[in-house]
């Protein structure tokens, strides 16, 4: 069997690392091809080294620009990559520009095409990555869902008999870092001068909260304010936007910083006080390594997070701040995220359907 793996950005290769080690394992021929929807150094090439993928095998070197200019420069190079190669599958990761064109090209050139984080939903259109999975899932031929929650929107919607549900794969990377950092002592603290607990970590990357310049300075003012310093790993969105509109991103509580490689991530959230963040994978590893988080977000598509306790949806400032100094959540050995084998369950599935 012959797998494609489409992926660009960051939660992508994150999401990549499991899947190409179990087909490796499982001795299925996988090629990754890259589209170059991220191209920093450390938004790519430090989840590749670190997660143990290797090199991609194709590199489209697409870059940034407006949703369709990026969207379409893929699907135009993606045909003849599928066309040179003819897999059994396309497998298309997640909610990024990356994955739905992905899914369209193949899908037109009557190539299966597998979805893997299938069935998640914000219900909110104003968001580019909900589009992305509507139309992602709408055109998959196999929908591999990560929780229960989302196989119930996938059969809402009429896809039930395409659906698998799988677990999800980033919490097979997550345990397997967890345990490879366990005991390391997070470079920030010596970075900052900070003490284990005594910082909050936030990451701030949305169109919603770093498009509009009004929204931005309310968010930065809210993270400065906080009781405790507030580390803000900077992605290069929220740090050019700001810079366009002089919003300062070191102030008060709040000192921003470039992002950092995943087992650092991983370290420095399990070293702080709390996450406070607009990303989906961060919501999620912050449950899984059980520190609270709240998300600067009218909704999640992780809503267990939210019904267990150790997630809080927040976006004044005072909800900010009553969501980061709440009482910590009780304990819980829910699993909603699976076992950390999603990725194997992938592959065995992918096979069974080849
Ligand atoms: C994309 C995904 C989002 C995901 C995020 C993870 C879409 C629509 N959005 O958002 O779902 O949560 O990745 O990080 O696909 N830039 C750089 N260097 C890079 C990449 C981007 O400087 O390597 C800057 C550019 O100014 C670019 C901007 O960031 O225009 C936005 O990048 P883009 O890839 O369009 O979307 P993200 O905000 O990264």
């Amino acid at each position: 069997m012959k797998i494609i793996s489409v992926v660009g950005a960051r939660p992508q290769f994150v999401k990549l690392a499991p899947i190409h080690h179990a087909a490796k394992a499982a001795g299925v021929e996988h090629v990754i091809v890259h589209t170059g929807q991220h191209y920093d150094p450390m938004l790519s090439d430090v989840f590749f080294e670190d997660l143990g993928i290797g090199t991609p095998d194709v590199h489209l070197g697409v870059g940034s620009g407006s949703h369709g200019v990026q969207t379409g420069a893929m699907l135009s190079a993606l045909d003849a990559v599928f066309d040179e190669h003819r897999p059994d599958w396309v497998l298309v990761y997640g909610d990024t520009n990356s994955t739905v064109a992905a899914a369209l090209s193949a899908v037109k050139m009557h190539i299966p095409v597998a979805h893997l984080e299938a069935g998640l939903r914000s219900f909110n259109r104003r968001m580019p990555e909900e589009h992305n999975r509507v139309m992602t899932d709408h055109a998959a031929d196999l929908l591999l869902a990560p929780t229960q929650v989302a196989v119930e929107h996938l059969e809402r919607e009429g896809l039930g008999e395409r659906t698998v549900l799988v677990g999800d794969v980033m919490t097979d990377v997550l345990f397997d870092v967890r345990d490879r950092v366990a005991g390391r002592t997070s470079t920030l603290l010596a970075e900052f001068g900070l003490g284990e607990g005594a910082y909050y970590l936030a990451t701030i990357h949305r169109a919603e909260n770093t498009d509009d310049p009004a929204r931005l300075a309310q968010v930065v003012s809210a993270l400065a304010g906080l009781d405790k310093p507030v580390i803000l790993l900077a992605h290069p969105r929220v740090v050019a936007k700001a810079a366009a509109h002089g919003i300062d991103l070191t102030q008060g509580s709040l000192r921003a910083r470039a992002p950092l490689a995943y087992p650092d991530l991983i370290a420095a959230a399990a070293a702080s006080a709390g996450v406070v963040t607009d990303s989906g994978g961060l919501q999620k590893e912050a449950f899984l390594l059980r520190v609270p988080c709240t998300t600067v977000r009218t909704e999640t598509e992780w809503v267990e997070t939210i019904d267990l306790g150790w997630n809080v949806l927040a976006n004044t400032a005072e909800e900010i701040a009553a969501g980061v100094t709440r009482p910590r959540p009780s304990a819980t050995d829910v699993a909603p995220y699976g076992d950390g084998h999603a990725a194997e369950r992938v592959i065995a599935v992918l096979s069974e359907r080849a």
